[in-house]
């Protein structure tokens, strides 16, 4: 939550996809606080996907891409989740977050963003 604490306008972009929605999205449509756990669950499969890096990259491309489908989403937005997880993380773990740690997490982090980014990228455009 502290992503959205510290940008409260990323929060229109929830407000708009709503309006937005076709009668199909809304069964299935994700409320904000909803999407804060789905956002940690992808982040939480995401690392039990590294040790086969196959899966790893279809999941998260696939997840990157998805947000294609959001008006106003800029790519640049997924960077806005990289603290906040190292916080949260530090925040679960307390004195087991050693530099050690914080320095893997950093780099595993810094590899699932660059990864939903290109999976954004490389998808095309909605026409
Ligand atoms: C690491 C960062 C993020 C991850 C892992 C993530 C993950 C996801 C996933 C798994 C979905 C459902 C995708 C689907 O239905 O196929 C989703 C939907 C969505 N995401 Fe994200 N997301 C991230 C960042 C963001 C950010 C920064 C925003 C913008 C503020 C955002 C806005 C949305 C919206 C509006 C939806 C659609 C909600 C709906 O279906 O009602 N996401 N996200």
């Amino acid at each position: 939550m502290i992503l959205f604490e510290e940008h409260a306008e990323l929060l229109t972009l929830f407000e708009k996809f709503k309006e937005l929605k076709t009668k199909e999205d809304q069964a299935n449509s994700l409320e904000l606080a909803e999407h804060a756990s789905t956002v940690m669950n992808t982040l939480d499969e995401g690392i039990k996907e590294l040790d086969n890096l196959d899966t790893f990259f279809e999941y998260l491309h696939q997840v990157g891409a998805s947000h294609r489908r959001i008006p106003g989403f800029k790519v640049e937005y997924f960077w806005k989740i990289e603290k906040p997880f190292l916080t949260a993380v530090e925040t679960t773990l307390g004195d087991r977050y050693t530099e050690n740690v914080e320095n893997i997490y950093k780099i595993t982090i810094k590899f699932i963003i660059e990864t939903l980014v290109k999976g954004y990228d490389n998808a095309n455009a909605p026409t």
